[in-house]
This record gives structure tokens, C-alpha cells and sequence, in this order.
């Protein structure tokens, strides 16, 4: 979508959002949680099971299409509070007109998950400053911006952030590109947040997925992956044989993140234990590595 057309769908989402939320004007009894990358994938699952919770939602995403598909769908399935908002989570202005209207209707907010993210093909040695700069952008610049955004109105009810990271923030792996790179700074990022805002009363947790299961798993990074690359560098995770996740257990790690205030969570957990011992020891660390994506 050309950049120059948000401003216009910042503006009808908004009167879209006047429109339905004036529906009713009675205080919120519900939590409000906004999903950040809701209308698709990953956040659209984690948005079906806020909904489930009883949470009142707010969907970002750049495509009007893509959020008006996504809260049809959630309406169906019986979540009749959905609310949608058309913007750029890596543009500072864009996000503070959603805060904006976020503080006129509601005055607070309780929940926020940064689910915006991208995933790369690669080698290292291939990659260019350009690609990086897209990548920390998309994973890294987009959580900054919008949790900065939100700290005003999460402030005011001890709201949490929780930013969704990856296995690959966590170690390394082959033929990622510039992803681990990016999911490295987002879960730095995340630490910094959590230290600096326990003091407004706001908790900032990591959710770091491994490989999550999908349709188009297998398909989706084709296109990044060329002749000097082996094949297993277009599967899930690059290769990698960490079982795929159901979406919904991840988004169930999502919730306990945000009602146990839990700081930091890895899906499956048993890898926690093979981190811990590969950060202990970085040569038992590129051993293991080496044989989960042989
Ligand atoms: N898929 C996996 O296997 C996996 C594994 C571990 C971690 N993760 C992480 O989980 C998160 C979601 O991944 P996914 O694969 O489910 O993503 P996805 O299917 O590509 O969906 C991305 C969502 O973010 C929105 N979005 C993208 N860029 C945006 C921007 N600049 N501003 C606002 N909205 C934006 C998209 O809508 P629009 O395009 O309309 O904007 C869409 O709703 C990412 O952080 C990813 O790194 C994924």
C-alpha cells in the first residue's frame, strides 16, 4: 500500500471508529487490549483469544481490507467489540492520532502486543545495510514507536506491553539474514522497557515463539531464498527441527504473559533449558545450533 494513502485511511478508519464506538457510550466495563499486527497470522489468533478472555479490542494494520476482514471474522466467531485502526506502527505521527482517539473514547488502556514483525532469508555475508534497516523498522522501530505511544494511557491503569519475539532473539541460527539481528534488539529493547517502566507501574513482557504453524509455512520466504542457499533455508525457522507451534499456544503464552506478569517466555519451553546451557557455554551453544538446523 503506497504510504501516501494512510493519512486517508487514518482518516476513515477514524469516523469508522467514531462511528461504531459512538454506538455506545457507556464506559468500558471490559479490559481494552490493542493488538498490533491483529489483522493477520499471528496477531489475528492472539485477538481471538483476548477476545475469548472478554477483552475489548483494538486491531492495528496498514490495510483497511485486512482489518475489516479481520474483525468480520471475529465478529462471527461471537467478539462483537472489535474496533480496527488503519496505520503504519513505524510512523511516531500515525500512532499518535490512534493514542489520541484511544484517550478520547476510552482514557485508558490495559493491554498492548506489538505482534508487527518480519521474518528473513539469508546469509550474513550477503546482507546489506538496507535490508537490516527494513528489518529493525518492521521488529524493532514499530514496538518502540507504538508502546511509546500507548505509555501515557497503559500508565494510568498499570497496564502490560508484551512484544512478541523469537527463538531467534534468543540464539542464533543459519540462513535468517538480518532476522536475528532484529529479534536480538527487540528482546534487548524489551529488558530496557521492563527497568525503566516498573517504576509507572506498567509490566513489559517477551513472548519468543519458535516456528508457528500456517498454511503458507514453507512458502512465504521463496522469494529471499536463492541458488547459493540450500533448500531447508526456505522451510520454517530456515530449517530449523524445532517442531512447528499451534498459533494458539502461543497466543495462550501471550495471555499468562499479560495475567502473571510473566517477564520473559519461550514456546516450546524445553528450549529455555538448552539456552541457558548454551549461553553458559557458547561452544555446547553452536553444537546444538549447528544440530537443530542440520
Ligand atoms: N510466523 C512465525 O513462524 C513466527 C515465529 C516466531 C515469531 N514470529 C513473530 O510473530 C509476529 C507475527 O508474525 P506473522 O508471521 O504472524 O506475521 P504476518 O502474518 O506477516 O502478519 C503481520 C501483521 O502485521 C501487520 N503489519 C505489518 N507491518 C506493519 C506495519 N508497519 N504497521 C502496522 N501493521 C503492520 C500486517 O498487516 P498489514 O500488512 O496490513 O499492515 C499483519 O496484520 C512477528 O513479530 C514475527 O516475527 C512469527
Amino acid at each position: 500500500m503506497p504510504c501516501s494513502a494512510l493519512p486517508c485511511l487514518i482518516t476513515s478508519a477514524s469516523s469508522f471508529f467514531q462511528n461504531t464506538l459512538s454506538a455506545d457510550s457507556s464506559p468500558a466495563a471490559k479490559p481494552l487490549a490493542i493488538i498490533s499486527g491483529g489483522s493477520a497470522g499471528l496477531g489475528l489468533v492472539i485477538a481471538q483469544t483476548f477476545a475469548d478472555a472478554g477483552y475489548e479490542l483494538i486491531l492495528l494494520g496498514r490495510s483497511a481490507e485486512r482489518l475489516e476482514a479481520a474483525q468480520r471474522q471475529l465478529q462471527a466467531a461471537g467478539s462483537a467489540e472489535v474496533q480496527w485502526f488503519a496505520c503504519d506502527a513505524t510512523d511516531p505521527h500515525q500512532l499518535r492520532d490512534v493514542a489520541a482517539n484511544v484517550t478520547d473514547r476510552f482514557g485508558h488502556l490495559d493491554v498492548l502486543v506489538n505482534c508487527v514483525g518480519t521474518s528473513d532469508r539469508g546469509r550474513v555475508c550477503d546482507l546489506d545495510a538496507s535490508r537490516v534497516h527494513q528489518l529493525i523498522d518492521q521488529n524493532v522501530i514499530a514496538t518502540l514507536h507504538c508502546s511509546q505511544a500507548m505509555l501515557p494511557l497503559l500508565e494510568r491503569c498499570g497496564g502490560v506491553v508484551v512484544n512478541i519475539g523469537s527463538l531467534s532473539g534468543k540464539v542464533g541460527a543459519r540462513f535468517l539474514g538480518g532476522y536475528n539481528l532484529a529479534k536480538h534488539a527487540l528482546a534487548g529493547l524489551t529488558q530496557q522497557m521492563r527497568l525503566e517502566w516498573r517504576e509507572k507501574g506498567v509490566h513489559v513482557g517477551l513472548v519468543s515463539p519458535g516456528p508457528i504453524r500456517r498454511d503458507d509455512a514453507g512458502h512465504r520466504y521463496k522469494d529471499r531464498v536463492d541458488d547459493s542457499l540450500p533448500e531447508q533455508a526456505a522451510r520454517p525457522g530456515g530449517g530449523t527441527r524445532v517442531k512447528g507451534l499451534p498459533p494458539e499456544r502461543v497466543a495462550a503464552a501471550v495471555l499468562k504473559c499479560v495475567r502473571r506478569r510473566r517477564p520473559d517466555l519461550i514456546l516450546p519451553g524445553y528450549l529455555r533449558l538448552l539456552i541457558t546451557l548454551g549461553n553458559a557455554s557458547p561452544r555446547v551453544g553452536d553444537w546444538l545450533l549447528l544440530r537443530f538446523t542440520s
